[in-house]
């Protein structure tokens, strides 16, 4: 695992952006991982910005996102497919029709999830596979347990990242009570990772994936095992590293 450390929220979307960004000026019909939550923003502002500046082409990029609630249209304000045309699609030169989010409307679980897999699979997996992490070290929606998951699957969110995802809805009761999410074999199927984390509150969470044992509790810890892993982190984020890497 490689650690870059940045001075703060700023700092580290730049550098992720930029990682972003090189990724796509080397291969310009690359596969993207995407991720949302409040991390990554910052990162897809700058890479709009690279695209505005025409130092980002994303003509011939494809994207594969993490996750998407169950139960949410795909225009739903708090849905994932919301989300990724408000804060990156409808902002670059992307074709939507080369996008993809879990269907978190279609109810049969076990069709949405092989459907996924199999698009994901298709394309070969992907490039690059952007990261954050939950505060009890989740990635994707792949929730602390007694075993890593594999390929794309319904989970049952925990108390601790509905609470957590709470703040993105008006009452804690709205917050969907399920996900698809991509298994963590497919995420460790991307030929890189590039994490991000920003905040006191996922220094626990950095330390146990970065420094802790490699074990289901902390889902991200497995990418100690992966052979080209980036965290970006700030400050805070790094504060039980120091002295580690
Ligand atoms: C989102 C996702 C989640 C988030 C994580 C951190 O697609 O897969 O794992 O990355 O919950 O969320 P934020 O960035 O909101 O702290």
């Amino acid at each position: 695992m490689k650690i870059i450390h940045a001075k703060d929220y700023e700092d580290m979307s730049r550098k992720a952006a930029s990682i972003i960004a090189a990724q796509v000026i080397l291969k310009p019909n690359c596969v993207l991982g995407l991720a949302t939550g409040t991390t990554p923003i910052g990162t897809y502002q700058n890479l709009v910005e690279a695209c505005k500046n025409g130092d980002c082409d994303f003509s011939e990029v494809s994207t594969y996102n993490l996750d998407e609630y169950r139960g949410l249209d795909h225009d739903d304000p708090q849905s994932y497919h919301f989300f990724m045309r408000d804060n990156l699609f409808d902002h670059v030169n992307i074709d939507l029709a080369n996008t993809h989010v879990p269907d978190g409307s279609n109810p049969d679980a076990a069709a949405a999830c092989a459907e996924y897999d199999k698009i994901v699979a298709e394309a070969g997996y992907t490039d690059l596979q952007l990261l954050g992490i939950g505060n009890n070290g989740h990635i994707g929606f792949n929730e602390p347990d007694d075993h890593f998951s594999a390929g794309t699957h319904c989970v049952d969110l925990t108390e601790s990242t509905i609470q957590a995802n709470s703040r993105l809805f008006e009452k804690e009761e709205d917050v969907p009570r399920q996900a698809y999410t991509m298994g963590t074999q497919t995420i460790m199927y991307s030929r890189m990772i590039l994490v991000v984390a920003n905040g006191e509150k996922k220094a626990q969470a950095v330390h146990d994936m970065c420094f802790g044992p490699i074990a289901p509790s902390c889902p991200a810890s497995i990418l100690q095992l992966h052979p080209n892993c980036v965290v970006v982190a700030d400050d805070a984020a790094l504060s039980m590293c120091e002295g580690l890497y």
